[in-house]
């Protein structure tokens, strides 16, 4: 399973990106709006140093609204993936867009056949977005098996993003059901990085080391 970030905060890609396991980033509305910064110019900056997939949400309703906004989200880098929310619309724009040879993350997507359907339209991902499900007392770990599984029977190769991470365990979870990638927050991330015995034994190695130079 891969990394991606869940942010448009450029310090947090930045930081990211430094750990050197970044694969991509998702962005969306509710994230590009915290940052109170212009849409396409902040696409632009995180595009000027991610080379992997920028997921750009749009945020018309019509599938003619979407494909318009995604051509010109499409045109600010190549590596621009356009964010498509589930729904008849949103397949009508992911279809075409496919055919225009335009990757799309399918977002919002609460149940397997809503990702089944979005594959078939030709999404290259699909975002079951697990902490809401949890939230609502569903199982989002769950769906993300039934996803990987159904998937794998059909030989789709549309990737499964899992989504709306909330804590390290959903990112050992989402690895085991088989999501290709995880896009979590960058609090997530470095919560990953981090166990209290890990703290514990490099401050008895360094403490060990000080005494025996001590010694000398
Ligand atoms: C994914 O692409 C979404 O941006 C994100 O994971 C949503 O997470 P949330 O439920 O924490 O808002």
């Amino acid at each position: 399973m891969k990394f991606f970030i869940d942010s448009a905060n450029v310090k947090e890609i930045k930081q990211a990106q430094e750990l050197g396991i970044l694969a991509g980033v998702t962005t969306n509305p509710s994230l590009v709006a915290k940052e109170g910064a212009d849409f396409h110019e902040r696409l632009r900056e995180i595009t000027s140093f991610v080379n992997e997939s920028v997921s750009a949400e749009v945020v018309a309703t019509d599938a003619q609204g979407m494909i318009e906004e995604g051509k010109a989200l499409a045109a600010i880098a190549p590596n621009i993936t356009v964010k498509v929310p589930m729904g008849l619309e949103g397949l009508k724009a992911v279809r075409t867009f496919s055919e225009a040879g335009i990757k799309t993350n399918v977002t919002l997507i609460f149940s397997a056949n809503q990702a089944l359907l979005a594959a078939r339209a030709g999404a290259a991902y699909v975002s079951p977005f697990i902490g809401r499900l949890d939230d609502i007392g569903h199982n989002g770990i769950e769906l993300i098996g039934t996803i990987a599984e159904m998937f794998e029977i059909h030989e789709i190769d549309t990737q499964i993003i899992s989504a709306s991470i909330r804590h390290p365990q959903h990112v050992t979870d989402s690895a085991l059901q088989g999501a290709h990638i995880a896009t979590v927050p960058w609090k997530v991330l470095e919560q990953l990085a981090k166990h209290p015995l890990t703290d514990i034994g490099l401050e008895k190695f360094l403490s060990d080391w000080q005494k025996s130079q001590a010694h000398k």
